[in-house]
């Protein structure tokens, strides 16, 4: 997508959107916002949320970039995400509907979901789990895994959720790196009526690492698995012994205490820790979903994200329950049995709004309109999506095909490190398809030429975040270093976020995103570094050395392209056997589309992979200024 000017299409909101939109004028929000954003999110941590004692300061910059807010309060987002609603008529309210792959749904009130929560919480406690110990959770999506991830977080211990399909060398590192001595687990998930082996994953993981002395593993799938004696224990009889009682009191924490750790891919092959604490990050999540999504009482939000993403740690666990709302949570593939699963899923529940990935949207365009029209879906009224950004056309079908037509579609640009929403619309902003319009209020945002000049409309430059924010991650979990260098050092004078994306803003000040400038690839909006594929390529005897890149794909927005040179002597193993060799390492979000052996790879005279190079040669290109080649 390459737009620059501001004369393509305009969407405006509808009076009845206007009508029900809980900030009726964004842009004078924002404005108002943009002078004094310590003030913005101050004046919401007060407005959103219950804190147990007031902070002393809003924002404390005197160790920047180690940005603190809400320093001396005393919190934990479980009061406000749980407690704070059982002595309303919002105990009776459904936190959760999950929808099995197989159709059947359970309905979760808050005041059931506290007792589950404070069950297992009780359950951890026993194990030895304290305040500031990591819990890793590697599940499938079942309410299990929310309970699991809100029981550690209620007793003060630190969650680090590993998505369910990652496979053991990424969860064995993802342990070991957060030194969890507890694992929560499950038998086995279910995707597309395959049964997944996460526990047989999860035991190599486990010895691979060496940290963990106990495994919680769910049933859910009832399939034979390895239990080690003395080490493993089942959810459902842990659930059932009497120190799993229905109360626990919520440990009193600090502001600035960890909350979570969630691994994401960067630039060099060891994933990055982001961490998020109780104080700021409920601020930022709460106060996004209720500008941008309007929540209220009668919605029903579905965020078709996986839990173990920041998506859905923020906006199907934590951001809903803060708000009080009814979250939806659907266990398997969106055309699974038949592609018409999510709107029947829509129809069935009553789902208002409903937020996904380009990706999802663009796979599920495949199979035609048919399979929307024939569920009723006019209970939408809003739709959102992030991941990457969303091409014109899979836009208008969202907006034509799934919204009728009424429903504006929030284009929301965040990651991991952001907590929350960052350049959005909201409901009466104007829409340009593709773009994610203007910074959120209390954001200060720009794009920028090398030397930090705002680039001209219509030019590329870096997206920096000028100003900090509540949501922010603090650090990386064990490398402060690393945290100052990745997200400060390019505009280090300046005092200036480096998201890792170019954009370009137009004559009307939207911005769009042009993609990630770093080693980083997104697949199906699934966030890969280069260095972890071609890491586990060369794990395998045969390939002396590898490169990845990721070249344009109509559904993925990208896949996997690997060049990989053989090691001497070795015989050149079928594709398919690397291609297994990745699924086993890291898992099948990761496996390359193609695999090209090669003699040799462009390279600077530094040593540095020229990965433009290799793009021009993969897509059939002209590979442009060859002049620091160094073979
Ligand atoms: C990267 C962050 C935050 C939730 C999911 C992704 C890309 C994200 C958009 C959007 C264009 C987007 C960026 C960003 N991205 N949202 N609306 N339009 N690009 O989180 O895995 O941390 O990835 O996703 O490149 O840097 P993540």
């Amino acid at each position: 997508m390459t737009n620059n000017g501001a004369k393509q299409e305009l969407y405006h909101p509808t009076d009845e959107v206007k009508q029900n939109a809980f900030v009726k004028d964004d842009q004078a929000v924002r404005e108002a916002s943009y002078a004094d954003p310590v003030k913005f999110w101050e004046d919401r941590a007060n407005e959103l949320l219950d804190w147990y004692e007031p902070w002393d300061k809003a924002m404390d910059n005197s160790n920047a970039p180690f940005y603190k807010w809400f320093v001396g309060a005393k919190t934990n987002i479980i009061h406000n995400a749980i407690d704070r609603h059982l002595d309303t008529q919002r105990k009776n309210k459904l936190a959760f509907i999950w929808i099995a792959e197989d159709g059947h749904a359970v309905s979760m009130s808050y005041f059931r979901l506290n007792r589950e929560v404070s069950k297992f919480a009780n359950v951890l406690k026993s194990m030895g789990v304290k305040k500031g110990d990591t819990v890793t959770i590697y599940m499938g999506r079942t309410l299990e895994q929310v309970i699991a991830m809100l029981a550690t977080t209620k007793i003060g211990a630190i969650h680090s959720v590993v998505y369910g399909g990652f496979s053991t060398e990424a969860l064995a590192e993802r342990i070991e790196d957060a030194r969890s001595r507890v694992l929560v687990t499950q038998d086995g998930s279910f995707h597309r009526g395959k049964v997944v082996n996460l526990k047989e994953i999860a035991n190599e993981a486990v010895r691979r690492s060496g940290h963990v002395e106990h495994v919680v593993t769910l049933r859910r799938t009832g399939h034979e698995v390895e239990m080690v004696e003395g080490r493993d224990f089942w959810w459902h009889e842990l659930m059932n012994l009497p120190v799993a009682n229905g109360s626990c009191e919520t440990e009193v924490m600090d502001a600035e205490d960890p909350l979570f750790i969630l691994y994401t891919s960067g630039t060099t092959g060891k994933p990055k820790g982001v961490l998020h604490t109780h104080g700021g990050y409920q601020v930022q999540v709460a106060t996004t979903l209720q500008y941008v999504f309007d929540l209220n009482e009668q919605d029903r939000w579905w965020c078709a994200a996986d839990p173990g993403w920041i998506t859905g740690h923020s906006y199907i666990v934590y951001g809903p329950l803060i708000l009080g709302a009814t979250s939806v949570i659907y266990e398997g593939a969106p055309d699974y049995p038949y592609p018409d699963r999510w709107w029947r899923i829509v129809e069935e529940y009553g789902v208002t709004v409903l937020y996904t990935a380009p990706t999802a949207i663009r796979g599920l365009m495949r199979f035609g309109e048919a399979w929307v029209k024939r569920h009723d879906t006019s209970s939408l009224r809003l739709l959102g999506t992030v991941g990457e950004p969303i091409n014109p056309e899979a836009w208008r079908w969202y907006h034509e095909v799934v919204g009728g037509g009424r429903c504006p579609i929030m284009d929301t640009w965040w990651q991991t490190e952001t907590g929350g929403f960052m350049i959005t619309p909201m409901p009466t902003t104007p829409l340009k398809p593709g773009s994610g319009t203007k910074p959120f209020a209390g954001v200060i945002a720009d794009v920028v030429d090398e030397e930090g000049n705002p680039v001209k409309p219509g030019e590329e430059g870096y997206l920096v975040l000028q100003h900090p924010w509540p949501g922010m991650l603090r650090t990386v979990w064990g490398d402060p270093e690393r945290y100052r260098q990745q997200y400060w050092s390019t505009f280090e004078k300046q005092g200036w976020y480096t998201a890792g994306d170019s954009a370009r803003k137009d004559d009307d000040g939207y911005f769009w995103i042009i993609g990630r400038i770093d080693d980083v690839i997104k697949v199906s909006g699934y966030r890969l570094g280069t260095a972890e594929i071609e890491s586990a390529l060369v794990a395998h005897k045969a390939v002396a050395e590898a490169a990845v890149i990721g070249v344009p794909d109509e559904v993925k927005g990208n896949v996997i392209h690997a060049f990989v040179i053989l090691t001497q002597g070795i015989a050149q193993p079928e594709e398919a056997e690397l291609k297994q060799f990745v699924r086993d390492e890291i898992g099948p979000i990761a496996v390359p589309a193609h695999i090209e052996f090669v003699e040799a790879l462009p390279k600077t005279r530094s040593g540095k992979i020229m990965r433009r190079v290799l793009r021009a040669t993969a897509m059939g290109e002209d590979p442009g200024d060859m002049s620091t080649l160094a073979d």
